[in-house]
């Protein structure tokens, strides 16, 4: 039997695949390398795994039929398809949230359930919750404060729906993860390209916003220790870093590390953008045994590495080119 990840190329999927053909378990991943940011950096991600004779790509969008057919051969479906960002949910731009929160899920789900698939570990958001001065906590009442917010809501109602109907899933409401392969519009990634490129940084408000930020290797043994456990039971976790930390104390870390000043470039704060992002994370280091353990020095480190990686990557191409 196989893992799927969907979301292959991406940031999470791409990192999570890695680790599973670590473990010599055989996975086939599904992406249809979305122009959300440039493909080349998800064809990059993706590359060392299609190496592996454990591993098959299939370039689909779920949203079209025959994207799923390997189903009635899997048995842990971990989903990370879906398109991520605040402010591209607002506007038109919510059609695409739709479509590949929403939609894509409730495909994904129907067809699971119809080839009794073991687990589904779907990737939810901190942004299902809205404002709050404290700690976020899974019994919470969730308030989102974003489209996006709304469209990882409803995908998590979704998983409520189908495991009504005997679906084993689990949502993970992920914080804010960053390390290698990190989004371009993702802030730590700006911050790095700011201080290595000279490029000005946007900050939105004042900097004061506080995020509890997470590494994305930690992310990737939440989501084994998910397909894994027992019994699912239809289950909501917050998969979340340390305490939160103030944005302008993370630019003064990015800056140090890089030995760069970083140019800010001031700008009003936008709608949907939380203050304080901060996860409880009782519910979920009882039910899956799991806690963060990247201290943020150590995963930005491993973060700048890489952004220095692909810089040279990319200059070693341009050269051959
Ligand atoms: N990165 C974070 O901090 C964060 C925080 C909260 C939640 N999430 C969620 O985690 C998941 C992964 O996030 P990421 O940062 O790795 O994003 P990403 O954009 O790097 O990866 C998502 C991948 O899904 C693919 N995709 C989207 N819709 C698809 C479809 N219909 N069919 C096939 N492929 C499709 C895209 O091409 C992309 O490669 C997303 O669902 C996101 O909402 C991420």
């Amino acid at each position: 039997m196989k893992d799927l990840v969907t979301g292959a190329a991406g940031f999470i999927g791409s990192s999570l695949i890695d680790s599973l053909l670590g473990k010599g378990r055989n996975v086939v991943g599904v992406d249809d390398f979305s122009r959300n940011y440039d493909p080349k950096q998800k064809r990059e991600n993706i590359k060392e795994a299609l190496q592996n004779v454990n591993f098959e790509m299939r370039s689909a969008n779920l949203l079209e039929p025959g994207s799923l057919e390997m189903l009635n051969e899997v048995d842990t479906v971990y989903h990370l398809a879906g398109q991520p960002g605040v402010q591209t949910s607002w506007g038109s731009g919510f059609e695409t949230h739709l479509e590949r929160n929403v939609l894509a899920t409730q495909i994904l789900l129907e067809r699971c359930l119809e080839n009794n698939v073991r687990r589904v570990v779907i990737a939810s958001s901190s942004s299902v919750y809205g404002p709050t001065n404290r700690e976020s906590k899974e019994t919470d009442l969730p308030h989102p404060v974003s489209p996006y917010g709304v469209s990882k809501l409803a995908a998590e109602h979704l998983a409520s729906v189908y495991a009504e109907r005997g679906l084993d899933v689990i949502s993970l409401r992920l914080f804010t993860v960053y390390g290698p392969r990190q989004r371009p519009d993702m802030s730590i990634h700006r911050m790095f390209n700011s201080a290595l490129k000279g490029e000005p940084f946007p900050l939105w408000g004042e900097g004061k916003q506080r995020r509890s930020f997470t590494f994305v290797d930690d992310i990737v043994e939440v989501f084994q220790l998910a397909g894994s456990v027992r019994e699912a039971r239809n289950r909501v976790l917050n998969a979340g870093g340390a305490e939160p930390v103030e944005l302008l104390d993370l630019i003064k870390t990015v800056e140090e590390l890089v030995g760069c000043p970083i140019t800010l470039q001031q700008l009003q704060k936008r709608p949907g953008d939380p203050d304080l992002t901060c996860a409880s994370k009782d519910l979920v280091t009882e039910e899956l045994g799991w806690k963060p353990k990247t201290p943020l020095e150590i995963g930005l480190r491993s973060q700048l590495q890489w952004h220095n990686s692909i810089s040279e990557h990319f200059h070693t191409l341009q050269e051959v080119g």
